[in-house]
């Protein structure tokens, strides 16, 4: 399967927005719309949207803080990623991991070495996920009280 990321333009943005998580995970990330509403609202934040395609359909959505001055517990960076998800549709088929190992490699290029994250905890979170990819918790929460993560890209494979 071939797993790429590209922008999001008006030729595929009705096909991006119509990627949905369950019901069950919206408390987790909510919406495209609203992630990319918040990525208008907080210019502040840096953020970076790409869409996610498989083997040429839409299935995903990953948003970072590229390279962002770090405020916390506000703003956490300087390399956050701020919103993933997969539609239910595709999940547990190794998407999402795979994303995050092209996001990992991307901002590695650009001299990052770390990638933060953050989750709300709850049933179903997708605290064993990031885990199982390498992430482990700062210690520190952000101020809506999530656990921050954070994936080491200098001794990660990549
Ligand atoms: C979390 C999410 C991005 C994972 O995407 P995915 O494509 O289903 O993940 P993968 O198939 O790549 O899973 C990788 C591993 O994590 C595990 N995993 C995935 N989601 C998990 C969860 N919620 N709980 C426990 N394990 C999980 C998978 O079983 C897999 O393990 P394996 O390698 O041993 O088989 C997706 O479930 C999602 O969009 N969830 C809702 C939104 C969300 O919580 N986003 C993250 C916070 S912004």
């Amino acid at each position: 399967m071939e797993v790429e990321l590209r922008r999001i333009t008006d030729e595929n943005r009705t096909d991006v927005l119509a990627v949905a998580v369950a019901p069950d995970q919206e408390r987790f990330v909510g919406t495209v719309a609203g992630a990319l509403r918040e990525a208008a609202e907080y210019p502040e934040a840096k953020p970076w949207a790409r869409a996610v395609f498989a083997d040429g359909q839409a299935v995903g959505f990953v948003m970072l803080s590229w390279d962002v001055v770090p405020d916390p517990p506000h703003i956490i960076g300087p390399w956050f990623l701020w919103k993933l998800l997969i539609d239910h549709r595709h999940q547990r088929r190794g998407l999402g991991g795979e994303v995050v190992r092209l996001v990992g490699d991307i901002v590695r290029r650009e001299g990052a070495a770390a990638l933060l994250t953050s989750y709300t905890e709850g049933e179903g979170d997708p605290g064993p996920f990031y885990e199982k990819l390498g992430f482990s918790p700062t210690g520190d929460r952000d101020d809506n009280n999530e656990v921050i993560l954070a994936l080491d890209l200098v001794t990660a494979p990549s």
